[in-house]
């Protein structure tokens, strides 16, 4: 008799053991995600994808992508690769995005209709042109 309840009494110990173990390692992961979370919207990051539906939305009617040839505004195939603005202006993100904030002559200026996001969104996809 006395066996036996030593080993339902070890037992029992054991499991509190496990459990306590478990409920500490799961507070530390959940401790460490808020700080994570704000390193990402410090800096918006581009993604290409919703950059390409943003694009069809707002650009396509002017701009083909797949080619160099003028629809209203130049075609926008490989802007990034190729280096240059028709005006001769370095190709990078800054003058990227300063251009379609500020947009041209006959490009409209996207400052108060797009996030900044957004913005980043596009300039990843179109550096993948
Ligand atoms: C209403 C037509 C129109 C829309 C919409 C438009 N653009 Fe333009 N875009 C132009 C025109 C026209 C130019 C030529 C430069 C100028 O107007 O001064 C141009 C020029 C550009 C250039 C410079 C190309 C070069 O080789 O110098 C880029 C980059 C560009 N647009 C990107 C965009 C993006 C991104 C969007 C969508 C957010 C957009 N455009 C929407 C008409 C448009």
């Amino acid at each position: 008799m006395r066996t036996r309840s030593t080993i339902l009494l070890t037992a029992a110990l054991g499991c509190m053991m496990a459990g306590l173990v478990f409920a500490q390692s799961g507070e530390k992961k959940s401790a460490a995600k808020p700080a994570e979370k704000k390193e990402e919207s410090k800096t918006p990051k581009g993604n290409a994808l919703r950059g390409r539906s943003l694009f069809e939305e707002q650009c396509s009617i002017c701009h083909f992508t797949a080619s160099p040839a003028k629809k209203i505004g130049p075609g926008l195939k490989a802007i990034y690769r190729n280096g240059k603005f028709s005006s001769g202006k370095k190709v990078d993100d800054p003058s990227m995005r300063a251009w379609i904030e500020n947009g041209g002559v006959d490009m409209p200026a996207f400052k108060e209709s797009l996030t900044a996001q957004q913005i980043a969104d596009l300039i990843a996809f179109l550096r993948t042109l």
